[in-house]
């Protein structure tokens, strides 16, 4: 079965309850439960991951790599503005990687406003919510010519 990679990074584990006003509501399972349902949509399994250790995030992308995933959907947290190491991993596979954030990160502090995914990702997502994970996976069903069962 094909399988898509959703790769989380740090403090994604506290979605639910960290800032809430930001972040909103829904919980890192919720998120989960999404990408399932959304990638079901393609007959795709999911890889669903999440790490507060930038060098795990780096293995994960040569894992997906390795294992013939279709793509990565990649929420780096924090590390999205300030890895070169994921930015590089990114760079050495062939995988299309989706950036995802929760957040609008141009509507926020200035340090956010600088991505080292978003020169190496196919394209970039944010501000949609939780939703914007459902976006990617659908982006990356389109990127790639999947289709829908019926
Ligand atoms: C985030 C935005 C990042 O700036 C922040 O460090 C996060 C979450 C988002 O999903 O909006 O941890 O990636």
């Amino acid at each position: 079965m094909a399988t898509t990679y959703v790769v989380n990074g740090p403090n994604l584990n506290l979605l639910g309850t960290r800032e809430p006003d930001v972040y909103g509501q829904a919980t890192l399972a919720d998120v989960e439960k999404l990408c399932r349902a959304t990638a079901d949509r393609f007959g795709w399994a999911i890889e669903f991951r999440q790490s507060n250790h930038e060098g795990e995030l780096v293995d994960w992308i040569h894992e997906a790599a390795r294992a013939g995933a279709v793509g990565i959907v990649l929420n780096a947290g924090a590390y999205t503005h300030t890895s070169v190491a994921i930015h590089d991993a990114i760079a050495a596979i062939k995988l299309p990687v989706i950036e995802v954030h929760i957040s609008n990160v141009f509507a926020r502090e200035q340090m956010r406003h600088h991505s080292y995914v978003a020169p190496v990702a196919k394209a970039s997502l944010c501000g949609f919510g939780i939703a914007g994970y459902a976006l990617a996976i659908n982006g990356l069903a389109a990127m790639t010519g999947a289709a829908a069962k019926s």
